[in-house]
């Protein structure tokens, strides 16, 4: 199911057909590096069998980023609810195949989702969780007119909480 549209991507639903793209982005050990550790084969099926409870229980959760121009899944991107310090919070997040790392492909799929959420949900904000040296996440996040919240401890680890309020949307 087709989500949203940008100038050159679609978001749609992931399925587990999807396997085999979504490995060459989190498999990938340079693209997964401000995580624990790369996913291996079994790890992307799950991933993707996560994402698809998601869809059935909130309606959103990462979502497939096909490139319009030749239809292939170079990423995903898209709204998480993240427990941050005992509160749910709406997340935007994303991932891109490295060999399309610097198009602007991430902040593109980022503000398709940010207009989304605000439109569709009844959020009053909207966050994205970073691990602080993780600047090109950074740069997606502050291009998507976030600002840092607060700094936390997450899963283990310091995280800061970028966040874009509803009223300045
Ligand atoms: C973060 C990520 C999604 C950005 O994807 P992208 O499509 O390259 O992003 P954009 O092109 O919109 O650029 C965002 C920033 O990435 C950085 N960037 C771009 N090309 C880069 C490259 N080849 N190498 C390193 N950083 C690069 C730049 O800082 C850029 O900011 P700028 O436009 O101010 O220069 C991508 O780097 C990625 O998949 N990283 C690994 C997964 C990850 O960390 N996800 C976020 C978890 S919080």
């Amino acid at each position: 199911m087709q989500i949203l549209e940008t100038f050159r991507l679609t978001l749609r639903e992931f399925t587990p057909d999807d396997a085999d793209a979504l490995a060459l982005v989190l498999s990938d050990p340079e693209t997964m590096r401000f995580y624990p550790a790369a996913f291996d084969r079994t790890g992307v099926e799950q991933w993707i069998a996560r994402n698809m409870r998601r869809y059935a229980e909130h309606g959103y959760g990462l979502w497939a980023m096909v490139l319009k121009a030749n239809g292939e899944v170079i990423g995903d991107c898209g709204l998480t609810v993240q427990n941050v310090e005992g509160s749910n919070e709406v997340e935007i997040g994303y991932h891109v195949r490295r060999d399309r790392w610097g198009h602007g492909l991430a902040s593109e799929a980022a503000r398709g989702c940010r207009d989304y959420g605000f439109e569709k949900l009844p959020v009053e904000r909207l966050v994205s969780l970073i691990r602080p040296e993780n600047i090109p996440s950074r740069r997606v996040a502050e291009k998507n007119g976030m600002k840092v919240w607060k700094e936390i401890t997450w899963r283990g680890l310091p995280h800061l909480v970028y966040a874009v309020q509803r009223r300045e949307f």
